[in-house]
């Protein structure tokens, strides 16, 4: 190989420099910019044994494809929800996620589903040896299952083991930080390496049908090439998030060529492993204080599924110059907008106040629908008075006051209707909804009524 000469790589997001700098322009990251030997040809690139490269196909002439991308499902209806019914044949997706929050517990109970259903399944481990992938297999009560175990982090010799026997239909890759490549010179973990590891193993993936599951662990000061480089490369980013502290797992697509990006699967972290979470609203209200003041009962909708989660705000007069607002689980910039409609619209004064406010349970709540919820959540706070507890909100502030359409208003009041709550919170617009899910409307179409209400 030609020795090239070296460059400068951005480990946050692989921008390549020619001289070394404190900060990356591309990306603004500081003190990641790291020496590595300038990018070898990436393996496989050189060969001109095309595979019918280039040329040009139809797209009407394809009619003869099926409707439905091939998926290979592995029972698991938490998993299969967020990839969209399954892990594409021929695909190759990244599983991201800090150390520790169970990316390689999930997919060996994927694997050994899988493997029972009778797929050959290839579990490449870089960072335990197969003897611990067997005795974790075996305390999850999985060590019956045949899956293929290996640790080997060189690229080529994974490929070349792959090769033997019948292709795999699914082969995990534990982490893609541990893999390296001969065909890239520098350390395994750089960005370099990550990136050409990628790119063969998705030749791999889209040459053999395989399905390729990379895993990687995003560390929180960037400094660990990061996954992110390959996010760009493959065809699904799924997260697998969650507080270490608690046992909730979410898993959430961050991108998605064949399926939603907007569902969620839930899970438990339990000593026997991961556990699905079929009823999630029921967990996140499970410790539920009733007459507690400053908690609201949010319908929220993650993708196609409602889910009930509560809104807690505790509001208490402030002795620093500058309030405190501290936020878990929502938008900060969003708290501060409630905060300036509830004082300007509605005459409720909190700058005198800190804020603090948390989506119980350690789920991140992302949609405008919640506005509703959190005001609700902090009026209650301030008078010290519990809100109903047969209530739930949901409703999208604006600017003005006024309280805005969300969408999906049905599956949110059949969801509280089905956990036994009896009235809701919401826009006018959603009032008929309320009606069909036997639910009764306290419709607000300003969130000063919504104010006057409370305060009554
Ligand atoms: P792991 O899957 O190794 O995390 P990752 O691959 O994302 O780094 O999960 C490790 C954590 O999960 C560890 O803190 C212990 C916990 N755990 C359980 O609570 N129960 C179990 O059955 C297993 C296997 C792990
Ligand atoms: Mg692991």
């Amino acid at each position: 190989m030609v020795r090239a000469k070296p460059a400068f790589v951005c480990q946050s997001c692989g921008a390549v420099h020619n001289r070394w700098s404190g900060k990356c322009d591309a990306c603004g990251a500081w003190n990641s910019i790291v020496q590595e030997a300038a990018s070898a040809p990436l393996p496989g690139v050189s060969t001109s044994r095309g595979l019918g490269r280039g040329r040009v196909v139809v797209l009407e002439g394809l009619s003869g494809a099926p409707d439905e991308a091939p998926r290979l499902a592995s029972g698991m209806a938490e998993l299969d929800r967020v990839t969209g019914g399954g892990f594409v044949v021929g695909s190759i997706l990244l599983l991201g996620g800090d150390p520790g929050i169970g990316k390689s517990t999930l997919l060996l109970q994927a694997s050994a589903a899988l493997a029972n259903a009778g797929h050959r399944v290839v579990y490449v481990s870089g960072e335990e040896a197969a003897a611990q992938v067997r005795l974790r297999a075996q305390r999850l009560g999985l060590g019956d299952a045949p899956v293929a175990l290996a640790a080997e982090t060189c690229v080529e010799d994974i490929l070349a083991t792959l090769r033997e026997g019948p292709t795999p239909r699914l082969v995990i890759l534990d982490s893609i930080q541990t893999l390296w490549t001969g065909q890239a010179e520098s350390a395994p973990g750089t960005v370099t390496q990550v990136r050409a590891s990628a790119q063969a193993l998705i030749r791999y993936a889209k040459t053999t049908g395989a399905c390729v599951i990379l895993v990687g662990h995003v560390t929180k000061d960037g400094q660990i090439a990061g996954p992110r480089v390959v996010e760009h490369m493959v065809d699904a980013v799924l997260s697998f998030e969650g507080d270490a502290g608690r046992d909730f797992r979410i898993l959430r697509a961050q991108k998605n060529r064949f399926g939603p990006t907007d569902e969620i699967g839930v899970f438990a972290m339990t000593g026997g492993g991961l556990e699905e979470v079929r009823n999630p609203s029921a967990l996140f209200l499970g410790d539920r204080e009733p007459d507690a003041p400053g908690a609201a009962v949010l319908a929220a909708l993650e993708g196609s599924r409602p889910l009930l989660v509560e809104i807690q705000a505790l509001v208490v007069p402030s002795s620093l110059g500058t309030p405190r607002r501290a936020v878990v689980g929502w938008d900060s910039a969003r708290l501060a907008m409630v905060l300036a409609v509830l004082e300007a619209r509605c005459g409720v004064r909190l700058g005198q106040h800190d804020v603090h406010l948390a989506v119980a349970g350690g789920l991140r709540v992302q949609e405008p629908a919640a506005d509703l919820a959190v005001a609700a959540a902090l009026v209650s706070s301030l008078m010290g008075a519990p809100l109903p507890v047969d209530a739930v909100f949901f409703g999208e502030i604006g600017l003005t006051g006024a309280v805005r359409p969300v969408a999906h208003p049905g599956p949110r009041l059949r969801e509280a209707a089905r956990l036994g709550f009896k009235r809701a919170a919401l826009p006018p617009s959603a009032a008929e909804a309320a009606q069909e899910a036997g639910v009764a409307a306290l419709s607000v179409a300003t969130l000063d009524a919504l104010v006057a209400r409370l305060a009554a």
